[in-house]
């Protein structure tokens, strides 16, 4: 069975699209644990409701390299194919990306390389849509490596934005098609239909 790990600070809502698709057979994965860098995330009850390990190290305790070596330690004997960051606010280092090479992914609610990078993250992202005043916004997949949002992309989704829109309009619209794309995309690569060629992603043919 493919082995997923999921990494969470927040409302888990992309955790829930995909433990509801792998529900129903559309995936066919084994979420072996959920980890938190915050022990308030609402992700970590989805979780527990569905019977899935959790283990949180939070940021109040622990900097980006001790979460990132503790998160090594606790998968180390779980024999894991892809680690997703879904709305996982901790970046990870060290030798993580080393073992987990081309086997992390991230979700980032923009389309990369706009409104990314360091301290873009969460509603700072929509925000700073919302005052470009940009007509297209939408969501990226993409390989973690160890510059912040610059991995191989995998998937990208747009959506339009409305005059009228309040960065909450922005980021609603987003979130759901954030759902469809991380669930195709895990699907993807837990069919092994996944190549990468240095900075570029294909699908297998
Ligand atoms: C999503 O918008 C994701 O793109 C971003 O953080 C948010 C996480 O949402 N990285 P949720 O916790 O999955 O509801």
């Amino acid at each position: 069975m493919f082995k997923v790990i999921f990494l969470i600070s927040g409302a888990g809502s992309n955790l829930n699209a995909v433990i509801e698709k792998n529900n129903n057979q559309y995936l066919d994965i084994q979420i072996a644990k959920v980890i938190s860098d915050n022990e308030k995330a609402k992700g970590l009850d989805i979780a527990k409701y569905n019977k899935i390990d959790t283990e949180t190290f939070d940021r109040k305790k622990y900097n980006s390299k001790e979460i990132s070596d503790n998160i090594l330690k606790s998968i180390k004997d779980l024999n894991v194919d892809l680690i997703v960051c879904a709305g996982f606010l901790t970046i990870l280092t060290g030798e993580i990306l080393k073992q987990f090479k081309n086997k992390i992914i991230n979700i980032h609610p923009s389309l990369i390389p706009s409104f990314c990078g360091k301290g873009m993250y969460g509603k700072k992202v929509h925000e700073a849509v919302h005052k470009a005043g940009v007509k297209i916004s939408g969501c990226t997949v993409h390989i973690v490596n160890n510059e912040i949002d610059r991995g191989p992309i995998i998937a990208q989704r747009s959506t339009e934005v409305f005059f009228d829109d309040t960065p909450e309009d922005i980021s609603e619209r987003v979130r759901k098609i954030e759902h469809k794309m991380l669930v195709k995309t895990i699907r993807l690569i837990s069919l092994g239909n996944l190549i990468i060629v240095e900075n570029k992603t294909r699908k297998r043919v």
